[in-house]
């Protein structure tokens, strides 16, 4: 079966993309082929759930990218494929990285070859740069293995440094916004902000890793408590760095009031999702959203 995982940041959205770690949980099977046929020449997806009917012949990133995958392989031959997929597109989860993984994966079978990882990795990469810029690599590494990872961005095939964690995911919930948001856009926010302000955005991306430093040796201590602590701090860094939105602040107030023990925004920001550690108190943080009319979807991520 082709599939490929979505992901949640627990921390290191943005400092990722300046070399800095990040911390993933992978949102497993997230996106999945469900049929695949062969075509002489280009390419025909469906994504059904997002409403998305794609080719080598439209116009927009979505076509962009599909053009990009048929250059990843020298031979000839396409293929139309259907897709289903249990994350929404634009909500910081990762869906294009994940959708990516499935299509060079799709492409490979129908040229009769057959990518390890790695390969998959750096074709994802090729695609994501239409809808990120520059992206860091960690969707990608996520969407083919993957699991609990911690993730650094080295050189510029987007493989990077993975380190898949054996630790299982904490009992997790995670709330839309209501607002997609376009991660480019976010990330050069991020980008005029270091040029404007070097030192207060260094500054920032220090916070972050000390949190995300902070969170991981509190999680593998047990200490639920701690790692949670960590994301409120690591959103309140998010915050101050300009990617967050009233939305997603209310989301995080309304998740901890409703006994969440941390909770941040996940992802480019400017909208999509928030994720919070709710151990026993999934309910009440998702009735909490509902009540304030953010349930438009959830997902819930435990062991
Ligand atoms: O919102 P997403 O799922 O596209 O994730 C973006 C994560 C960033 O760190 C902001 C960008 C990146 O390339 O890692």
């Amino acid at each position: 079966m082709i599939r490929a995982h979505g992901k949640v940041i627990l921390f290191g959205e943005h400092a990722v993309v300046y070399g800095r770690p990040a911390l993933a949980v992978a949102i497993p099977d997230a996106v999945v082929l469900t049929s695949l046929h062969p075509r002489k020449q280009g390419v025909r997806v469906t994504v059904e759930p997002w409403g998305l009917h794609a080719g080598d012949e439209s116009r927009g990133p979505v076509g962009d990218a599909i053009r990009i995958l048929l250059r990843l392989l020298p031979d000839s031959g396409g293929f139309e494929a259907r897709v289903s997929a249990r994350i929404l597109p634009g909500a910081g989860l990762g869906s294009s990285a994940a959708l990516s993984a499935v299509l060079v994966q799709a492409l490979a079978q129908v040229r009769g070859r057959s990518f390890d990882e790695e390969e998959i990795r750096r074709g994802v990469h090729k695609m994501e740069t239409v809808f990120h810029g520059s992206p860091s690599g960690l969707d990608g590494a996520l969407a083919t293995l993957g699991g609990v990872c911690l993730f650094r961005r080295t050189g510029a095939d987007g493989t990077g440094l993975v380190e898949r964690l054996h630790l299982q995911p904490p009992p997790l919930v995670v709330g839309f916004s209501g607002r997609a948001k376009t991660t480019a856009v976010m990330v050069q926010h991020v980008r005029d902000r270091l040029a404007a302000d070097p030192l207060g955005t260094e500054t920032c991306f220090d916070a972050i890793q000390r949190l995300l430093e902070e969170g991981l040796a509190a999680w593998t201590s047990g200490d639920l408590t701690g790692l949670g602590r960590a994301m409120t701090a690591n959103h309140m860094v998010l915050r101050e760095l300009g990617v967050s939105t009233p939305e997603l602040d209310i989301m995080v107030h309304t998740a901890i009031r409703a006994g969440a023990l941390g909770a941040k925004l996940t992802g480019g920001g400017g909208g999509g999702c928030v994720v919070a550690l709710a151990p026993g108190r999934e309910e009440e943080v998702v009735s909490a959203w509902h009540e304030e009319g953010f349930l438009i979807f959830t997902l819930r991520l435990s062991a």
